[in-house]
């Protein structure tokens, strides 16, 4: 029966994470998969997430099923985090999704179900995953212009003058703070004409949020979100606890639908959850239990908040220490753009000649395209990545 198929192709992230366990040099640098490091090179569990985990482990009194949408205090909690005092607020409805790319693939076959001839739009570069999750809900996929490798910023205009020639058959997905993989955000003001964009031609914003408070902080970081959600009458949001709370291999996210009435909304929730019993049932429980204890008591949130600046402060320094030893050595202000860019991720701007080199002759890891993973840097590699850097000619 499987002697047809194809070999199957290897993910350009997961597979570069394969190469990096096999790599048995001890000044090796993993500069992939986006996952955060402490100064000790750790990726440590949170201590509001581990103190949630001893109370569970010592209240919980059953592992009987909760439910199609998955924990729905955690369902609320999410919805609260990303769209309280906004005019979306009270017509939102949440489903608990295996992840962000759980929560990206139900979004699709949302929009599959309610337009099934529509076109989502991403941005070039995008995160790898998402044409491969919207083709495989059978949807059309299109590019939109984004990063301007030249300046290693959005070239908004180029952007806006695209994003207006959609209509009622276009999704548009965004960004919705630290993009990835080139960690160059758009401005206040083209989330602005986006909103007035989706009003007047009617395309609707789908935003992945995978990284609030990773870049300015929680609220800043939803800003743009935000502001779409005071404006506009439909959005879908896919959003992920895996970098903020640090809970990478619980898979925990949330689709968000915001449709013109709450019962628009729970009828979209409905056949969210259809598609759901239809493949994975119910979503994995520990993960949001845990987010939802957290974000339910003042004690534990203030904690995790603190430590959740104390993460995002300490990728800021990185960025800061990158420029400063950059402009050093190099004698050239051409890596600032490590400055100006927020969250995990930077696109460098490095060809395959420049990765290649990096990875075969000093053990430094990046994922193809350029991308380097900045939360996953110990600050005393710092001189010797910005040597290896310019000898290989970057
Ligand atoms: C990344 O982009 O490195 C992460 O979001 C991991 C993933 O799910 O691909």
């Amino acid at each position: 029966m499987f002697e047809r198929l194809n070999a199957p192709k290897q993910d350009p992230i997961l597979g570069l994470t394969l190469a990096i366990m096999a790599d048995q040099r001890s000044d090796k640098m993993d500069l992939g998969i986006g996952v955060y490091r402490n100064a000790e090179g750790a990726t440590p569990i949170m201590a509001a997430v581990r103190q949630a985990q001893r109370e569970q482990a010592e209240n919980q009194t059953t592992k009987s099923y909760i439910g199609l949408a998955g924990n729905e205090t955690f369902n609320s909690a999410l919805i609260d985090l990303l769209l309280a005092d906004t005019a979306a607020h009270s017509r939102a409805a949440g489903i608990q999704t295996p992840g962000a790319s759980g929560a990206l693939r139900m979004l699709a076959e949302l929009i599959k179900s309610a337009r099934p001839d529509a076109t989502v739009w991403i941005s070039n570069p995008s995160y790898v995953n998402h044409r491969p999750v919207m083709e495989a809900a059978g949807l059309k996929v299109a590019d939109y212009t984004y990063f301007d490798v030249a300046t290693k910023q959005v070239n908004e205009a180029a952007m806006l003058d695209q994003i207006a020639t959609l209509g009622e058959q276009d999704v548009l997905l965004l960004h919705g703070c630290c993009h990835n993989p080139t960690g160059a955000d758009i401005s206040l003001q083209a989330w602005q004409r986006i909103a007035e964009l989706a009003e007047q031609q009617g395309f609707l914003p789908f935003v992945d949020i995978a990284y609030q408070g990773f870049g300015d902080g929680l609220m800043e970081d939803a800003a743009g979100l935000r502001l779409l959600a005071d404006r506009l009458p439909e959005l879908i949001i896919a959003t992920s606890c895996s970098k903020n709370f640090g809970l990478y291999r619980e898979r925990t996210g949330a689709a968000i639908v915001v449709g013109h009435t709450l019962e628009e909304s729970l009828k979209a929730k409905g056949r969210i959850l259809e598609v759901a019993r239809g493949s994975y049932t119910m979503p994995p429980d520990h993960g949001a239990a845990l987010v939802a204890a957290i974000l339910g008591r003042d004690d534990l949130k203030t904690l995790w908040m603190d430590e959740l600046t104390v993460m995002n402060q300490r990728i800021n320094h990185l960025r800061a220490e990158l420029v400063r030893q950059f402009r050093d050595r190099s004698d050239s202000d051409r890596f600032d753009y490590f400055g100006e860019h927020r969250g995990m991720f930077s696109v460098t701007g490095l060809g395959n000649e420049h990765i290649d080199a990096l990875r075969v002759e000093h053990g430094i890891y990046m994922v193809g395209g350029g991308r380097m993973n900045v939360a996953g840097l110990a600050e005393r590699d710092i001189p010797r990545l910005v040597d290896c850097f310019l000898a290989v000619g970057a």
